[in-house]
């Protein structure tokens, strides 16, 4: 959702901020804006659009001060325009604020204030919490940090945020509840806030978290704390950020898709490294230590998620109960949160997550826990709110990923469930040894093996210029194939806005049938293994329609390149570890036909890549 950057100290502030605004565009990008304290004078500069449109505006102002705030908006309340964006005055323009999140009970905040006397501008819930802290402040006559306390404590929802005052020159006051906030502490008597590292990276590697419910108040003299909305004072935690810059720039590639698309020969083995030994022949996922004897005794696992993670899940549904012989229910956590689930302190709930911030994945957490389950989280983003609620859990150590459609954070998420399977496979004694040696070897050549689709990249480029005009297309696999047929149509939907849907191969006959002529395009995993020669078959059906194969097979295959009209070849592996494999070219494919459509891959229309409201 939407990304805040702040800074105070001895630098200029406006470089600082329109860089991180850049680095955050990826959570939204309808608006952006700063504003900047400068001998007293707080101003603020907005545009509807993207950062770059903000900068152009900019240009020919005066933009200093050593103090601002930064914000790229992903539109919840009002219209994405230029008086919706943030940051937000108080009523006299004292101070100015920044919010991600949404304040649910901002009609009822709104209309005590419009008694009072309140004018508001903009639609939004954000400037009624900014006019809330400035008329607690004048009324009650306390600091800005107390008044930032006092007005949260009569909130409800979900909130970053980050304050500046006129009257507050060397002060910056934040604070987070179910949105995340990162503070960066400089190397001179400076600090960096950010929605996440990102921004603040560059800079200094010393952050702190914050935690549900803190206020953060930096302050040029008086230095950094922490208060608790209780009023109770905290000791920040200092961690050391293990990000490099270069994985946040694009090194070379037209997009951050492409390359991420790229990457995924090492963050598939970055995902396994350590975890894995041939050799010994074993697998450990050290973070799920202390949980391995649950998880090896669970009846039931439940796996919550939302999108490309729910996909995710899918895939371990199939490898869990297949290899590991425990039932596993899949929900989309937005689902699960709402529908009163039957769970108890003997299961075990987990978490995949990319961003590990994804609102509804959190509540369904919440909800899991306060019925006594064990939570778990396989989440990308080290430091998020998912992996600090969670009981225990694993990074999938994908590196940042910011392209808003997910890519190589799918592969290192089913990465991780294959190394869960395995692990439960094994301790359970449902897997014979030798097959257990052969899948982690299996396993272990993966990323040689992506790198050999990779370099087929040109050939799908030319298939994809063939359909770049369709307008729907289908996705058709069997067994764990299935989720990557969602997987596929998910990333050609969201980036080249073709309606696309996935579908179990099978399934087909019983409706999407119809839809089949000559302008069909229909995308089939259809590689060795046991189902295979029932996708054929679901292939001839195809064909008998008159719609357009582009079939995913193995090296070699032939009997499917006779119907085919455009086969993509990918190399022999075991079949629980086909989706690895199979996923890659239709990322490409999705990837080329956006490019050739002229859409925007990294940033698609009305996305963003971390979804911190319902
Ligand atoms: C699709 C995509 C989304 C996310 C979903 C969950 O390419 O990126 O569907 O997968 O919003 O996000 P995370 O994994 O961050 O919880």
């Amino acid at each position: 959702m939407c990304g805040i950057v702040a800074y105070i100290g001895q630098k200029e502030a406006y470089p600082i901020l329109i860089k991180g605004l850049k680095r955050l565009e990826y959570r939204g990008y309808d608006s952006a804006g700063i504003a900047l304290l400068d001998q007293g004078e707080l101003k603020i500069y907005k545009k509807q659009g993207k950062v770059a449109i903000l900068e152009e505006f900019a240009a020919d102002k005066n933009c200093e001060g050593k103090v601002g705030i930064g914000h790229t908006r992903w539109a919840t309340h009002g219209l994405p325009n230029d008086t919706n964006s943030h940051p937000h005055f108080s009523e006299n323009k004292d101070i100015a604020l920044i919010h991600n999140g949404i304040i649910e009970n901002y009609n009822v905040l709104k209309e005590e204030l419009e008694h009072r006397g309140h004018k508001f501008i903009s639609e939004t819930d954000t400037e009624v919490l900014v006019h809330l802290i400035d008329d607690i402040r004048k009324r009650e006559k306390v600091s800005l940090a107390e008044a930032v306390r006092m007005a949260l404590l009569s909130v409800t929802g979900a909130y970053a945020i980050v304050v500046i005052s006129k009257d507050n020159p060397n002060q910056l006051v934040a604070a987070r509840k179910s949105s995340p906030l990162v503070v960066g502490i400089g190397k001179e008597n400076e600090y960096y806030l950010a929605s996440d590292a990102t921004p603040i990276v560059e800079y200094t590697k010393q952050v702190v978290y914050l935690n549900d419910e803190e206020i953060a108040v930096v302050d040029l003299n008086e230095g950094f704390k922490i208060v608790h909305l209780s009023n109770q004072e905290k000791t920040p935690y200092v961690q050391q950020l293990e990000m490099n810059l270069e994985a946040l720039e694009k090194g070379g590639f037209e997009h951050f898709m492409l390359k991420e698309i790229f990457e995924q020969p090492r963050s598939i083995h970055d995902c396994f490294r350590g975890r894995l030994n041939v050799e010994q022949g074993w697998v450990s996922l050290g973070g799920l230590k202390e949980y391995e004897q649950k998880l090896v005794n669970a009846e039931r696992i439940v796996m919550v998620a939302c999108g490309t993670s729910w996909h995710a899940c899918l895939v371990g549904e199939y490898l869990i109960e297949d290899l590991a012989r425990i039932n596993v229910e899949v929900e989309y956590a937005s689902e699960f949160r709402y529908r009163n689930p039957i769970i108890g302190e003997d299961d075990i709930v987990i978490a995949v997550s990319q961003s590990g911030e994804t609102a509804d994945t959190l509540a369904a957490l919440e909800l899991a826990k306060s019925k006594g389950a064990t939570i778990l989280g396989i989440c990308n983003v080290v430091g998020s709110s998912i992996s600090r609620i969670t009981d225990a859990g694993s990074y999938t150590h994908a590196g940042p990923e910011i392209g808003v459609a997910s890519t190589k954070a799918f592969t290192a998420q089913v990465t991780i469930l294959t190394l869960l399977t395995l692990f439960l496979a094994h301790k359970k004694g449902t897997i014979s040894q030798s097959a257990f040696q052969s899948m982690l070897c299996d396993l272990e050549a993966i990323p040689d093996q992506v790198k050999r689709i990779l370099e087929n990249d040109p050939k799908i480029k030319e298939i994809s210029a063939i359909y770049k005009d369709v307008r729907n297309a289908l996705y058709l696999g069997r067994g764990s194939s299935f989720p990557v047929a969602l997987e596929g149509a998910l990333k050609l939907k969201e980036i080249s806005y073709i309606h696309a849907e996935g579908y179990p191969a099978a399934e087909m006959k019983h409706g999407p049938i119809a839809l089949i002529d000559e302008e069909m395009p229909v995308v089939v995993i259809a590689t060795k293994g046991t189902s295979y020669e029932k996708v054929v078959s679901n292939i001839q059906e195809v064909k008998a329609r008159k719609g357009r194969i582009i079939a995913i097979v193995t090296e070699g295959d032939r009997q499917v390149k006779e119907l085919a009209d455009h086969v993509i070849e990918i190399p022999e592996t075991n079949q629980y570890l086909v989706p690895l494999l199979a996923t890659i070219p239709l990322q490409l494919l999705s990837y080329h036909i956006s490019v050739m459509r002229g859409c925007n891959v990294d940033q698609p229309r009305n996305l963003a890549k971390s979804v911190t409201v319902e």
